[in-house]
């Protein structure tokens, strides 16, 4: 699980590195195909679910929260875009997002992909043994909501292993008292999605695109980790 999970850290980074003004959703689809053919590993999102996912790669840009899939859409200065990324690796699954800014952003979109970001490391702090899955659900959730923005409620966390999504769900907001016990060994995926707006979505009629129901900017952070004996243990570290 290492290994997959270093995998989609390391191509994350390269297309977080990549998203600049004038580059195309689908060219991140061509790189991550690239790299997975080299590296040898399989992308787990490709025919995933019905309808069958039709990328390698989820590229939601601004309003879109996740699933969007990679289409002709040119990055423009201003934008922020959030890339979500799996691999599996000799059976095991990795999965990671993150959202990144195109050129120069407005500061509140910069203080939505901050807020995001911290409120993930923040979940990953609170994920210990001995402890419900809903600390980080708390943890998450009562940082965003302090800050003035929303997490979404319809999409979660999760649990990987040979699948991408296994038992527990691990959602984003909720109490301590919640959910499952955390032991040593377990690995899951915690995945705030933040909004500037309101919490509720609205689906394309791709059947994948979720976006915000009143249009507000959505940032979106991820990382699969591993429940250790003390600090959890991050898998989609480059
Ligand atoms: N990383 C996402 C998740 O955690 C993406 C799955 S998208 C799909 O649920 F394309 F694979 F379906
Ligand atoms: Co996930």
């Amino acid at each position: 699980m290492r290994e997959a999970g270093r995998v989609v850290g390391e191509v994350l980074q390269m297309l977080a590195e990549v998203a600049k003004p004038g580059v195309k959703e689908k060219d991140l689809d061509e790189i991550v195909q690239k790299e997975y053919s080299r590296r040898k590993v399989t992308p787990t999102f490709l025919g995933y679910g019905y309808p069958a996912y039709p990328a390698t790669v989820c590229v939601s840009v601004n309003d879109k929260i996740v699933h969007g899939i990679p289409g002709d859409y040119v990055f423009q200065e201003g934008d922020i875009v959030s890339i979500d990324l799996g691999a599996t690796y000799k059976g095991f699954v990795g999965d990671s997002a993150i959202t990144v800014a195109v050129g120069q952003i407005t500061p509140e979109a910069q203080k939505l992909i901050d807020v995001t970001r911290e409120s993930l490391y923040r979940g990953i702090a609170a994920a210990k043994p001995g402890v419900r899955i809903g600390a980080i659900s708390w943890a998450v959730q009562s940082y965003v909501e302090s800050e003035g923005y929303s997490v979404v409620r319809e999409y979660v966390g999760h649990g990987v292993g040979r699948e991408m999504h296994e038992d527990p769900q691990v959602p984003n907001f909720g109490s301590p008292d919640q959910g499952v016990v955390l032991r040593p060994g377990m690995v899951i995926a915690i995945e705030p999605m933040v909004n500037i707006g309101d919490w509720r979505t609205k689906r394309d009629k791709d059947k994948w695109t979720v976006r915000t129901a009143d249009g507000s900017l959505s940032a979106h952070f991820e990382h699969t980790i591993a429940i250790t004996d003390d600090e959890a243990e991050i898998l989609t570290l480059p």
